[in-house]
């Protein structure tokens, strides 16, 4: 939620550089932006409402002059989206500028006590608290440097916050506490940002500052310093990410670049099996697991509970990460808690994290490098699927599955190497199953034209593909805002089938069965209950596998390839989902990439 980029360069014009870095975060949020650089001594600011575009056009961003600067781009949290909440926020001389992703839990009582000291505070944000409080330190004869170090000791909550002045026209300073900051060191000038995409076209160089140190940073130089004042020996890491990976090659959205790259990512996950399975070897004895997260990382837990009970026959809890803290008494250390999170940075997550962390092993399954909950846990599993710009999840879902898998499977393999090798070359060719299905996108497209106006859908499916179906809701929703719901097949008749009528449109998840499987077949069962909903006048596109796909009587079938049976269905049916999903907010003239409300990186709880 809310994204902020730095920069300082010696001759650069920084303004189309944030601009170019800003667009490349407008997945934390799009509902207002805003640059302020150092020009002639002055700070010169603009900023608006709006998506950055549309500002952009308004107010010529790039236009600003100036070799630093700050920007912002806003999901809101404290004040509406306007103008004067906009960031960045200016001190009452407007002599300092700060950027703020995160929230301020204490603002109120500071702005009360900033206000009997006679400042006088423009917007009704949080984050324009630390912009006061700055300059209050400043005017008290401490240096900018200082200033902030005094600032964050007296907020509470959360913060990645970046500040100039013009009083230090050659330093960019910023700091972090549970909500994410990176450092990009470029050639010509350095960067902070809330991603790294924002600044891959410069630099794959970074460092990943800890809560509450201090980055100083110059156009040829970055300091960074603890709460004391010591400078800290941080350590350079290179990324293996691309400016073409956070780019839309060609696609019209990156939604849809990014379920064109799933059978890639596949192959990706798997080269990450060594990892994987170094891993297991230092897990020692355990007897419990517990999956925790949230939206669709929460779908992909709960495919692991039918993977790791079925492969291990462990006891396999999954808990919403909101939730957690009502269930952690049951932890203990032969427990180990799984946390899957595409961003690294969910906050309801990270609590979690904190409450399990000295109770049970903890690893987490994540896909951004470096990300704060890389940082909290004893394992991590890097999902490898590069950098995911659209809101919805699409092919880190996929790349979680396959590391769910990959986990359950070596952590399977000493007790059964003969499965273990059966199912490393199963999911091997799921890249193949999925370019397959691609070739058939125009089924897709006809299926998403005939159902786009209709307002309610519900998708089913049983055992492991069910949660396939709450992923196929979800998607739906996000981006296209039909009300959607995602049931095992089996549970409609006990209540929910009161609704169905000639009205609801009902997408059928039916693989065929695996005779050899875990899983307790239940294909028959599936098209039992569609013949239940059928009878009720529901309109039913069936997504299946089964051989014989085109005898199953029903509207629509989207025919999937039959080698692919239950225990397979995870990683290739959410596809079609996507795709349908896509599809239909294409066809409602929607922007599937910025759905409303919702913001990429979830940092409040
Ligand atoms: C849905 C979606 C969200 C996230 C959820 C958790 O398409 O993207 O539901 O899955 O906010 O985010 P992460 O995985 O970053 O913890």
């Amino acid at each position: 939620m809310c994204g902020i980029v730095g920069y300082i360069g010696q001759n650069e014009k920084a303004s189309p550089i944030l601009l170019d870095a800003i667009k490349k975060l407008e997945y934390r949020g799009y509902d207002s932006v805003g640059i302020a650089t150092i020009n002639n001594e002055k700070i010169e600011l603009k900023k608006d409402s709006g998506k950055i575009n549309e500002v952009d056009k308004e107010l010529q961003l790039k236009d600003m002059e100036g070799c630093v600067g700050v920007a912002h781009v806003r999901w809101a949290t404290h004040g509406y989206p306007n103008k004067i909440n906009s960031h960045p926020h200016t001190n009452n001389n407007n002599k300092i500028a700060i950027v703020h992703n995160g929230i301020i839990e204490n603002h109120e009582e500071l702005k009360k006590e900033l206000i009997s000291e006679g400042y006088v505070f423009k917007s009704e944000t949080d984050s324009e608290t630390l912009v006061h409080l700055i300059d209050k330190f400043i005017n008290k004869g401490l240096n900018f440097q200082n200033a902030m170090i005094e600032t964050v000791k007296l907020i509470k909550g959360s913060y990645a916050i970046g500040a100039i002045s013009i009083n230090y026209p050659n330093e960019l300073i910023a700091i972090r506490n549970e909500s994410p900051l990176v450092v990009g060191l470029g050639d010509n000038g350095n960067f902070i940002a809330s991603d790294v995409p924002a600044f891959l076209k410069h630099t794959n160089k970074v460092i990943f500052p800890e809560d509450n140190e201090l980055v100083i940073m110059n156009s040829d130089n970055v300091t960074i310093k603890d709460l004391n004042g010591n400078i800290l020996d941080k350590k350079v890491e290179t990324i293996d990410w691309n400016e073409e990976m956070a780019q839309k090659g060609g696609y019209d959205h990156f939604m849809l670049k990014e379920i064109n790259e799933q059978s890639v990512v596949v192959s990706d996950t798997l080269s990450g099996k060594k990892d994987i399975e170094n891993i297991v070897s230092k897990l020692g004895n355990i007897n419990k697991i517990c999956f925790v997260a949230c939206g669709t990382s929460y779908h992909g837990a709960l495919t692991g509970k039918y993977v790791f009970e079925s492969f291990l026959n462990i006891s396999t809890d999954v808990i919403y990460s909101s939730e957690f803290k009502y269930f952690s008494n049951v932890l203990d250390e032969n427990t180990l808690t799984i946390f899957v999170s595409q961003s690294g940075e969910t906050a309801d997550t990270l609590s979690a994290i904190k409450i399990a962390k000295n109770r049970s092993k903890t690893l987490a399954i994540v896909n951004v490098l470096g990300s704060s909950i890389t940082r909290e846990v004893e394992h991590v599993i890097y999902t490898k699927a590069g950098p995911e710009i659209a809101v919805a999840a699409t092919k880190t879902y996929l790349s979680q599955l396959i590391s769910i898998y990959l986990l359950a499977i070596y952590l399977s393999k000493n007790r059964n190497n003969e499965f273990y090798e059966n199912m490393i070359s199963q999911i091997e060719k799921v890249p193949t199953y999925i370019n397959e299905l691609m070739l058939n996108e125009d089924k897709i497209k006809e299926i998403a034209r005939k159902y786009k106006s209709y307002s309610a859908f519900f998708f089913l499916g049983r055992g492991f593909i069910y949660p396939t179906a709450l992923e196929g809701a979800l998607k739906l929703k996000e981006i296209t805002y039909i009300h959607a719901e995602g049931y095992p097949s089996g549970e409609l008749k006990h209540g929910p089938l009161a609704i169905i009528d000639e009205n609801v449109i009902v997408v059928v998840l039916a693989p065929s069965e695996n005779p050899e499987s875990f899983s307790i077949n239940s294909y028959k069962d599936t098209i039992n209950n569609m013949e239940e909903v059928k009878s009720r006048g529901a309109q039913v596109i069936a997504i299946t596998s089964y051989e014989n796909g085109e005898r199953i009587n029903v509207n629509d079938i989207f025919q999937i390839d039959n080698q692919v049976d239950e225990l397979l269905s995870p990683l290739v049916y959410l596809v079609p989902l996507q795709l349908l999903s896509y599809y239909i907010s294409i066809y409602k003239d929607l922007d599937p990439d910025k759905p409303r409300n919702l913001a990429k990186c979830v940092t409040v709880k």
